[in-house]
């Protein structure tokens, strides 16, 4: 425990040192058992985490299966176009109901084919009259609260959790303008990648990187001097955004657009929802990561990319080019997850240390002072450390 105690009041004093002095957070942070327990019922179970987008089951009955904090969940379109996430155990004898993703006209258990509606009300019960005393209809799967934000399905296990939208809602000033919501969904993908989730994530904020890593991709489209971010904590979300070169061959504006103008049909805003859900938003596409830890070593991700209808509507053979830009994007996921895993190599060496970092790395300053307050304010440092 004293172990912990100190991790946390490093966390704390990193967290509360002024951006001129800022660094990474300590390597065992990265590594602990006990910070991972923390991060599991103080942040993973408390917050509003992103399954997929509301796009991704457009009519009645799609649906898409997650698991937050041990809780496996499906989230699934009523008839009457709600989105709705519940429970995903039978209530009979606990089996798992939906796998993956797909249609159900009603949701119908592999076990002993319990059926359930799309409101996760009990419909069906075969050879129902051998059940002394079966109600039916006093049984009902657990709904789990459900958001949508920018055509982004948000959940959370926690009745007490904010409202997300409107915490989130000074970003909409940002990313209105893009119309997220009506992107076309082009590919959704679960990996598991052999680092530790707080290291994803803050290489997904950070552009310092971008013209190493993904010199031969991305890397050269993204003009540093063009990234703006915000200097304080704006919320629990971050974000910063590249203005591109006009030139740039992705990432502006199809000349079908005629929702952007000026700077904007070339810029990309990269906001990160605290604490898991990231996402570039760009004129022409949108790709998300989503995470969870798996262990202290281990993430899971789920990751999706869409484009903007204009550039769905113009393509002549939509598979192949759909295909192209799956494989285009994947190979920018494995130049960053070449870099998160050797770096949570490093975080388990002997001699490693939590080095500086720069401006381009500012938002990974505001996700430690997002994490200090969570698992500070939960163990009761924070405040002491204030
Ligand atoms: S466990 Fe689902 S019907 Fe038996
Ligand atoms: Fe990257």
């Amino acid at each position: 425990m004293a172990q912990l105690d100190d991790l946390l009041s490093q966390i704390a004093t990193v967290a509360s040192e002024p951006f001129e002095r800022a660094t990474i957070l300590p390597p065992a942070v990265y590594t602990s058992p006990d910070i991972l327990a923390l991060e599991e019922e103080h942040i993973f179970k408390a917050e509003w985490q992103c399954p997929g987008r509301a796009a991704d089951i457009p009519n009645p009955g799609d649906y898409i299966t997650y698991e937050i904090a041990g809780e496996p969940i499906f989230t699934i379109r009523g008839k009457d176009g709600t989105v709705r996430t519940f429970s995903n155990t039978c209530r009979h004898r606990m089996m798992q109901l939906l796998e993956g993703s797909g249609t159900a006209k009603r949701v119908v258990c592999p076990y002993h084919s319990w059926a359930y509606d799309h409101g996760g009300k009990l419909v069906g019960v075969p050879h129902e009259r051998h059940f002394a005393g079966l109600d039916k209809s006093a049984i009902c799967l657990p709904e789990i609260r459900t958001e949508i934000w920018q055509g982004f399905i948000y959940v959370t296990l926690n009745p007490d959790a904010p409202d997300l939208a409107p915490r989130l809602a000074p970003l909409n000033d940002l990313i209105d303008r893009y119309h997220v919501a009506d992107y076309v969904p082009i590919t959704t993908q679960d990996h598991v990648w052999d680092t530790n989730w707080k290291l994803l994530t803050e290489n997904y904020m950070e552009a310092y990187h971008l013209p190493f890593i993904h010199k031969g991709t991305v890397g050269g489209h993204f003009p540093m001097e063009d990234c703006v971010y915000p200097e304080e904590l704006p919320g629990p979300y971050t974000y910063s955004t590249f203005t591109k070169g006009e030139g740039s061959p992705y990432g502006r504006a199809h000349s079908d657009n005629t929702r952007l103008e000026g700077k904007w049909r070339y810029t990309n805003v990269l906001p990160t929802i605290f604490p898991s859900h990231m996402f570039t938003l760009a004129p022409d596409y949108m790709w998300y990561l989503s995470l969870r830890p798996k262990g202290t070593g281990q993430v899971r991700i789920r990751y999706g990319a869409s484009l903007a209808p204009e550039v769905v509507a113009a393509m002549t053979d939509r598979d192949r080019a759909t295909a192209a830009a799956v494989a285009f994007l994947d190979e920018v996921n494995n130049e960053d997850r070449a870099v998160v895993e050797g770096a949570y190599r490093g975080a388990g060496a002997p001699l490693t240390a939590s080095g500086p970092i720069n401006q381009l790395e500012r938002t990974i300053h505001h996700f430690i002072i997002y994490l200090a307050g969570r698992l500070g304010d939960a163990h009761g440092v924070w405040e002491a450390a204030e």
